[in-house]
């Protein structure tokens, strides 16, 4: 039944508030993002994954789900949606839903019983706890701390009673040890399954399940309290197992789950081909190559021996049983230009087609988030008013609180901000960027559209767009660069990158230049006569095996 088809896919995200805005209401919606279907193919996607469409009381911004079978109204209807569906699949386009089940929204209406009284049949499907008494005070059944800071616990009402959430207080954790729970989210998969949806993205997934009984997390660990209780817990292997016996396996479909933190070893089997979990997980460690401990609002200097091993171990490890994805950009993260100690006004075509280079020619499924293909960048935001996301507020308040002056604080705040990505597409120099017709959108423009948007790109010599569709062919069809096994050089090398892919007797090599200094470089032996297969500058100076490569140059040759 399974065709592995993910293997050569290529995965394009789309945010739907942000994508395109067909009814200029502000937000973006479904008839918008039909009528973008062909400039997603003819970049050379294969499948998109949709950030949540369902109905959402939008606290997190459709993270937050309060019906699991209905689309929510400010993007379209359940008809549309299938007209969606249709339109994607018309376009060979498979289509990846989100699948946000390590939590509700408090709006759901189990969770609106479940609160309502001790005796719901809906209590235990949450993580409900009296709270413990000291003194007068009441205080949470734990000290586990939220992903979005502050306690991961929140009092009902007035009662002694806590419902845990490790995200916003608006989305409450299901307990996934209740048997109905795990039947009920059966269901939902395979109601998608059934329309016709290709796979899932399941959202924070290996904190399905939790160490009980409740206990403070003495060791305080050390990414956040609590989290040795809650990550890759005892049973997560098993409900994986489980939802695909009941669900994924029915199917041709296609599984990705974002992970927290994940042990090496608890990744390794999540992805393990022969284990039957799933598909494939993101692995965003490379990502952290510019921040202080894996927290993106903490900057420190970018360093290129953390970005290469978090980018290229998964390949190897994952290589023998299982398969691995690539990620630059999505909803949660800033662009990737404007980070990585880039100058994004002077190098972003360069180092645009550089990152796109080095990663999507590794081992595994590459998913390119809406703009990265056009080189969008960071916005200058002014304020905090401007950021809707609500952790950026978290988060500023938490800095001012511990006595950060203001500007301080908002200039850490700019830098990880997830909004970055949430601003609406940039299409053309129209008002708005061409997201819609002039109605002010939910979330601010970026003021640079007129001198960056997808129009201005396409008509440029130098068009990041155009890279990537050479990129993607080759991704897709040269058959090392789907299932070459990788190997990197000069691992210490603080402004090269250099890995070669492997496959049959073929061989490719893929070089870039992570720096704004021209740079020479010896490349590996065996290299004698290679075909260059593509380069983000016209020229590519090689004498022998010396090459030198302008800023942010990348090629990748291969040797028959
Ligand atoms: C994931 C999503 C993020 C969301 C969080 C809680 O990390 O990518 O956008 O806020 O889960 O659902």
């Amino acid at each position: 039944m399974k065709t592995d088809w993910y293997k050569n896919a290529v995965v394009y995200q789309v945010y739907p508030f942000s994508f395109m805005d067909s009814d200029n209401d502000g937000w973006g919606d479904i008839e918008g993002i039909i009528s973008k279907l062909d400039y997603i193919r003819d970049l050379g996607a294969t499948a998109i994954w949709f950030s949540p469409l369902y109905q959402s009381p939008d606290y997190d911004y459709g993270y937050d789900i309060s019906d699991y079978r209905a689309i929510d109204e400010k993007f379209g209807t359940m008809a549309d949606f299938e007209r969606l569906l249709e339109e994607c699949h018309r376009r060979d386009l498979k289509v990846i839903m989100d699948m946000v089940i390590n939590h509700t929204s408090t709006e759901h209406p189990w969770f609106r019983d479940a609160v309502s009284s001790e005796d719901s049949p809906y209590r235990d499907w949450y993580i409900i706890r009296k709270g413990k008494r000291e003194g007068d005070r009441l205080l949470p059944p734990s000290n586990w701390e939220s992903t979005f800071t502050g306690s991961a616990w929140e009092r009902i009402g007035s009662s002694d009673e806590f419902y845990l959430h490790l995200f916003c207080r608006e989305q409450a954790d299901l307990n996934w040890d209740n048997p109905a729970v795990r039947d009920e989210i059966v269901d939902i998969l395979n109601f998608w399954l059934a329309k016709g949806v290709d796979g899932f993205r399941f959202d924070v997934f290996n904190m399905f399940s939790k160490v009980y009984p409740i206990r403070d997390d003495d060791q305080k660990d050390t990414f956040q309290t609590g989290a040795q209780y809650y990550v890759d817990g005892p049973h997560m292997h098993e409900y994986l197992r489980e939802l695909n016996d009941r669900a994924l396996s029915l199917y041709d479909s296609y599984t990705v789950g974002e992970s927290f933190h994940p042990s090496e070893e608890d990744a390794h089997a999540y992805v393990k081909k022969e284990n039957r979990e799933l598909d494939t997980i993101f692995n965003f460690a490379h990502l952290d190559a510019d921040n202080i401990a894996g927290k993106k609002f903490f900057r420190k200097p970018f360093d290129l021996r953390q970005f290469k091993k978090g980018l290229l171990d998964p390949q190897v490890s994952y290589y023998r049983d299982g398969w691995n994805t690539l990620v630059l950009e999505n909803h949660d993260n800033p662009r990737s230009v404007s980070r990585f100690g880039i100058d994004d006004r002077k190098y972003r075509y360069e180092a645009a087609t550089m990152l796109a280079t080095i990663t999507y020619m590794g081992f595994g499924t590459p998913f390119i988030y809406m703009g990265q293909e056009a080189g969008l960048t960071n916005t200058d935001f002014r304020s905090m008013d401007e950021l809707k996301d609500p952790v950026s507020h978290f988060v500023y308040d938490l800095m001012k609180g511990y006595g950060l002056p203001a500007k301080l604080a908002f200039s850490f705040i700019k830098y990880g901000a997830r909004d970055h990505a949430r601003v609406p597409m940039q299409w053309d120099d129209s008002v708005n960027g061409g997201f819609n017709k002039g109605h002010a959108p939910w979330q601010c423009v970026n003021p640079l559209y007129r001198e960056i948007n997808v129009r201005k790109d396409l008509e440029s010599d130098h068009s990041v767009y155009r890279y990537y569709q050479k990129l993607l062919q080759i991704k897709k069809n040269n058959e090392t660069a789907v299932y070459g096994e990788t190997h990197e050089y000069d691992h210490e090398n603080r402004r090269i990158i250099c890995y070669s892919r492997t496959w049959k007797r073929k061989k490719l090599f893929v070089i870039g230049n992570f720096s704004s200094r021209r740079t020479k470089y010896r490349l590996p032996e065996l290299m004698d006569i290679p075909e260059l297969l593509i380069s983000n500058y016209d020229d590519v100076k090689v004498s022998g095996l010396d090459i030198e490569l302008e800023p942010y140059q990348a090629a990748v040759f291969e040797k028959k």
